[in-house]
């Protein structure tokens, strides 16, 4: 029977099935007031000091004097007292604030595999990173001010050249509104799109992950460099003598692509590589442990009393009896893949979960605790 998925306000009252159906990769969505009554999750002094931390990525995109000028972080110093023409845009806000990372879960609908993160960006009254493209989807909530989005559908997607930001040289706006707090603009992948502040401003952007096939391609090589097995080392018994010293001979160019087309993956090479690519730490997150850990009796004391969430900046998936975390594999057996699968979904399990889990998986969850993946609740 067909699943019937419910209405949901953030996507103005349309269920999830309708949204990918009518929406997702082919046309804009306003939404107005998606979530009612919203209220910025962080103050702009909160964005200002995470941009300065260097486990932060961030950047600050300026216009003065009709000049794009970008700096990556940490931020030392921002402009604040030149007032206009500059956007702090802070990435991954999700990992370091819980009320950021309940907002990124609201659109689970979308599965984590494709679920980036939370970027916010904070401008004064004109301040944008101008006309440009995504090469992928995004969610545009307005959580402080105004914006005005000037959005169009625009094939030319040339961008001027020798700018440190993309931006498009033909611009042509179709469709022009302006966001209050609360509403929401969903654009997909490659739709041309201007953003600018009408006074102080403060936009989240819930951004997706879409690999690149050339980026996943040389990953996978690198991965199954680790994995294959070609025994044995190129010999020539019945090599003549050389005329022509310097040429590579057939017979070395045939042996040498015999041996390299013995090289096999398996579905299951590439099912792994991608839980353990997808699931993999961007390079600015740094996990940490708590100071004093618990021993390990004491930690499963505590987590069948309280129960255990995943920290906000592990990434868990699953696929089959394979579980990933944090770019890690391993296979699970039935009893224990229905808890680590729930714990992957849920993002935490009850002490009652804990009861069906095996010591294996007990003293990995110790570990993780350890490492700061997973927290006691
Ligand atoms: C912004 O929030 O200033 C820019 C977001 C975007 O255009 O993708
Ligand atoms: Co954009």
């Amino acid at each position: 029977m067909k699943k019937i998925t419910p209405p949901l306000p953030l996507l103005g009252g349309i269920s999830a099935e309708q949204f990918l159906n009518e929406y997702w990769h082919k046309k804009p969505l306003l939404i107005r007031q998606a979530i009612p009554d919203f209220k910025p999750l962080l103050s702009k002094d909160e964005l200002f000091a995470l941009s300065g931390r260097d486990d932060v990525e961030s950047r600050l995109i300026s216009f003065f004097n009709k000049h794009w000028e970008m700096k990556n972080g940490p931020q030392q110093h921002l402009p604040v007292k030149q007032k206009q023409d500059w956007t702090l845009l802070v990435q991954g806000v999700n990992l370091h604030d819980d009320a950021a990372n309940a907002l990124l879960r609201q659109f689970r609908f979308i599965p984590d595999s494709r679920l980036d993160d939370l970027m916010i960006s904070y401008a004064e009254d004109g301040g944008g990173v101008g006309p440009h493209f995504d090469s992928y989807d995004v969610f545009l909530l307005q959580a402080h001010g105004q914006r005005k989005w000037r959005i169009g559908a625009q094939k030319d997607l040339t961008l001027v050249e020798g700018m440190p930001l993309k931006i498009l040289s033909k611009f042509k706006a179709e469709q022009e509104f302006i966001l209050e707090p609360g509403d929401m603009l969903y654009l997909p992948p490659k739709y041309a799109h201007d953003g600018v502040a009408v006074g102080e401003c403060m936009t989240y952007s819930i951004g997706f992950r879409a690999p690149s096939y050339q980026e996943l391609g040389e990953s996978f090589l690198h991965f199954m460099s680790e994995s294959i097995d070609l025994p044995g080392r190129y010999a020539d018994p019945e090599l003549k003598p050389s005329t022509k010293p310097a040429e590579i001979s057939n017979e070395m160019v045939d042996d040498i692509s015999a041996e390299i087309a013995k090289i096999r993956f398996t579905d299951d090479d590439i099912l792994i590589f991608l839980g353990e690519h997808l699931t993999e730490p961007k390079p600015n997150v740094f996990f940490s442990g708590p100071e004093k850990p618990l021993a390990p009796k004491r930690f499963h004391q505590a987590a069948i009393k309280n129960g255990l969430k995943l920290s906000n900046k592990s990434q868990m998936l699953y696929k089959g009896k394979h579980v990933f975390i944090n770019g890690e594999s391993f296979a699970v057996n039935r009893e224990d893949k229905i808890s680590l699968n729930k714990l992957a979904n849920e993002r935490r399990l009850d002490g009652a979960d804990l009861a069906a889990v095996s010591a294996d998986v007990l003293e990995a969850f110790c570990l993780w605790y350890e490492d700061g993946w997973l927290e006691i609740c």
